[in-house]
């Protein structure tokens, strides 16, 4: 269902900013924090976020500079590690033709490495390279020269600080969607660690990747326990691409995720060094009423309503239109079962002669693009470098799927671009009670939006930062969020029925199971509503209570 315009969008009393002589601005009584330049000493383009869940503390990186906060302690001023480029470095980046501004050391990769050090990576002035911050010291690794030891980052970070990236660890080993050239021409979904061999990319073609613009990575991984067939870890990429499909004038652009195996090594003659199990499909986030389509995808936050279940899994999609003239933002979620069965669906067919249009061509066997399993291990195929020719040839040639995964949205907001978001799950495993989204703006706001069955209804929008500053990092951590810009750092709650204040916004959340009670809270209720329009009923209590 579509967020009734107007109505909803009632503007609630703000919470106010207080920027105090105390270092870290407070937010209402909820113990909520803002770190802001003062407190980030003019360090500054905030873009990565690395939280260690154990310990709470989070690693930001940002121009020519590596810093972390202890959200535990956020009063505490942030431990800081400058990386930044030699000046002859930066005035041959200038003399490339790049900007000032552009030629510095944009940090735009870190993950840890398992070994309790943490991987980072950054632009270096065109010319990415990568680093070993060793955790316990907070110090970047030294060569033997005493400079900074350093490695090519090449495929693993971008080469411009603003391009659209994205990567993610599994297993130890890195995986990434980025450029992978000086003009930004080349573009690449790698692994990009790991021994040499087994570091294979994308097939440089247009039916592979088009022009694609990289939002988001997840590593879905299946414990042995819940795994009788024996099926390969899988990585998805999401991404917005021009469409190759439809031969238009314009350039289409279309919503995708794609697919590779963990094990994949690539062929052995055929797909040397490339994915054997590249295989995509598009996302459509489509209004079927009005026949509105949300076509760039700009954000997606992966969720487990059963933690560790990979058949739980949704992702939760950002998307705007390429079409509509004002801002507009929707949000749609897809099934990670909905995108299985459309992987395990027919190809499409992308070289369309008069021979392959009638008499499409035989799919062989074993299915091209299927990660490796118990089964095709004992009929032999214990790598990909085993698989038949004929299979790669298939492959190489129909990475995209012929249907869709399609989803209606659940929020549609016309005036507002939202650029990150995240998703606590209500209630209990058994009992799930809906969803909160947690929706960042491009003004630096957060908006909560309730989401019971297809219903979503607007609880609160929060202004946390300047309206300069749009909001660039979500990340959800023992019940608050942090929320980031590329100049501040929030930490504030981000569940239970408290954080509600008035009985307007408690009876709007009265499907995630609140109830604002006689003494003037909002408090979790077990009390299933009656039956009918359940937030009207309890907005009219309000009136009641209010004696309107
Ligand atoms: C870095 O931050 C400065 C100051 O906020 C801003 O003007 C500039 O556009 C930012 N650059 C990038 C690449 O984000
Ligand atoms: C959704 O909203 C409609 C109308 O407001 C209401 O009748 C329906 O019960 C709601 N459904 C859920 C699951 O909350």
């Amino acid at each position: 269902m579509m967020l009734p315009g107007g109505a909803m969008l009632i503007l609630l009393p703000m919470l106010c900013l207080l920027w105090g002589a105390s270092w870290a601005a407070t937010l209402g009584g909820l113990g909520d924090t803002i770190l802001g330049p003062k407190e980030f000493r003019d360090v500054a383009n905030f873009s990565t976020f690395l939280l260690d869940q154990s310990s709470g503390m989070l690693y930001l990186g940002a121009k020519d500079a590596i810093l972390a906060v202890d959200t535990n302690k956020p009063n505490q001023p942030p431990q800081m590690i400058v990386w930044d480029v030699p000046v002859d470095r930066r005035k041959s980046c200038v003399a490339k033709g790049k900007t000032e501004a552009d030629c510095n050391n944009y940090i735009r990769l870190l993950e840890f490495l398992g070994d309790g050090r943490i991987y980072a990576c950054g632009t270096y002035a065109f010319d990415p390279q990568c680093a070993f911050l060793e955790r316990s010291s907070f110090t970047l690794e030294k060569s033997e020269d005493g400079g900074v030891k350093m490695e090519t980052g090449k495929g693993k970070c971008p080469f411009e600080p603003s391009q659209h990236y994205t990567a993610v660890m599994a297993g130890g080993t890195l995986y990434t969607a980025a450029t992978s050239n000086f003009l930004g021409t080349l573009f690449d979904i790698s692994r990009a660690t790991g021994p040499e061999q087994e570091r294979i990319r994308t097939e440089r073609s247009i039916n592979w990747l088009s022009d694609p613009e990289f939002v988001s990575s997840a590593f879905i991984e299946q414990s042995a326990d819940s795994n009788p067939t024996g099926d390969d870890d899988k990585i998805y990429f999401f991404f917005t691409e021009v469409a190759k499909e439809y031969d238009l004038y314009t350039k289409v652009k279309v919503p995708r995720v794609a697919r590779v195996c963990k094990s994949d090594v690539g062929g052995m003659k055929t797909l040397q060094r490339r994915w054997t199990t590249f295989l995509k499909a598009e996302l459509v986030c489509e209004d079927k009423p009005s026949g509105q389509r949300y076509n760039i995808l700009t954000d997606v936050f992966t969720t487990q309503h059963i933690p560790g279940d990979p058949s739980s899994t949704h992702f939760y999609g950002l998307f705007t239109s390429q079409w509509q003239r004002e801002e507009v933002s929707a949000v749609c979620v897809f099934s990670l079962s909905d995108i299985s069965k459309v992987m395990d669906g027919p190809f499409k067919e992308l070289k369309k002669t008069c021979e392959n249009w009638i008499n499409p061509e035989p799919v062989p066997t074993p299915r091209p693009g299927q990660c490796l399993n118990s089964a095709l291990k004992a009929e032999g195929f214990e790598s990909s470098l085993k698989l038949p020719d004929k299979v790669l040839t298939f492959v190489r040639d129909h990475p995209l799927m012929e249907n869709s995964v399609t989803a209606a949205p659940l929020l549609v907001r016309k005036g507002i671009t939202y650029t990150k978001l995240a998703v606590t799950q209500t209630g209990t495993e058994e009992r799930p009670r809906g969803a909160v989204l947690h929706l960042g703006t491009d003004r630096g706001e957060l908006h909560r939006v309730a989401v019971v069955g297809q219903n979503a209804t607007l609880l609160q929008e929060i202004p946390l930062f300047s309206s300069q500053e749009p909001v660039n990092n979500i990340l959800l951590h023992q019940g608050r969020a942090l929320v980031g810009s590329p100049l501040s750092l929030a930490r504030i709650q981000a569940e239970g029925c408290a954080l509600y204040p008035s009985c307007e916004v408690c009876a709007r959340a009265r499907g995630l199971g609140c109830v604002w009670t006689t003494e003037g809270a909002c408090r979790p209720t077990t009390e299933e509503p009656g039956p009918g329009d359940m937030i009207d009923d309890a907005l009219r209590k309000c009136d009641i209570q209010e004696g309107k």
